[in-house]
């Protein structure tokens, strides 16, 4: 794992945003995976901003959505359809068949996450993965004892990822479903590049479970400890919980050349 320590939320999104601007002067038609929630938005403005200059094009690229709600229609106004159309699509110039998302109004909905998982592989799978972790170390919606190698499906949410996301539903954590579609664990794993974005002192302890402890099925986050390639950004209230910073500081922190990232 890269871990970059950045002062505020602010240089986190530019940070993470200069990984999919390398990846597009790379490979201009790259798949993209993106994540819903708080975290990601920093990212998003910052690739915003460069899109508004006239700095960067995603006129070629495809974005696969990390999960989405059970019961609400794509077009309700909390599906995480609607969420990344109104925070990243529309303000990038996405056309609306550049961004694929799981149908959580699917009349099948144990057929779904087969056809969403097909649709990633025929377009040849996912170049860069943003992600966000939860605080009970959920990635994608993927909660507490989801297999490390699960494939995309249905899952319940625990009581505590509906606290935390009942701020988009008005403060009520009854009006937030119970049931969500998510990309697994195996599936997640499959991205060649993944970066892993947190701020604030709420994230301070997941992200040292994810980083600096045991992989553990009750920890889904640490799964990423397998993987190759993962980059993670975080805000210096993020970075509190971590018994290694400084090494993390001198090893990342100057990279001068940050291509990998
Ligand atoms: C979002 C998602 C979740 C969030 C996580 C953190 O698509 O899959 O795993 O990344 O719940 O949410 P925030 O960023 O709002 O703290």
């Amino acid at each position: 794992m890269e871990v970059v320590i950045e002062p505020d939320a602010d240089a986190v999104g530019k940070r993470a945003a200069s990984a999919v601007v390398n990846l597009l002067a790379r490979k201009p038609n790259a798949v993209l995976g993106l994540a819903t929630g708080s975290s990601p938005l920093p990212v998003y403005k910052e690739l915003i901003r460069q899109v508004e200059r006239g700095q960067l094009s995603f006129g070629g690229v495809r974005c696969f959505l990390l999960d989405e709600y059970v019961g609400l229609s794509s077009d309700h106004p909390d599906s995480y359809l609607s969420f990344i159309r109104r925070e990243f699509a529309r303000p990038v110039g996405l056309a609306p068949e550049q961004v694929h998302g799981l149908d959580g109004s699917a009349t099948d909905l144990l057929a779904e996450p087969d056809r969403y998982e097909r649709a990633i592989r025929d377009a040849g799978g996912i170049d860069l993965q943003i992600l966000g972790i939860g605080s009970d170390g959920h990635i994608g919606f993927n909660e507490p004892i989801s297999s490390l190698g699960s494939r995309t499906r249905l899952k319940t949410l625990t009581r505590s990822s509906r606290a935390d996301n009942a701020r988009f539903f008005g403060g009520d954590v009854d009006a937030v479903p119970r049931h969500v579609l998510t990309q697994g664990i195996g599936t997640i794993l499959e991205a060649r590049h993944v970066v892993l974005v947190a701020m604030g002192q709420s994230k301070a302890r997941p992200v040292r479970k994810m980083i600096e402890e045991p992989v553990a099925a009750m920890f889904p986050a640490s799964a990423l400890q397998f993987h190759p390639h993962v980059s993670v950004v975080l805000d210096e209230l993020a970075a509190k919980g971590l018994a290694n910073a400084s090494y993390y500081r001198e090893t990342f922190a100057n990279k001068p050349d940050y291509q990998a990232l």
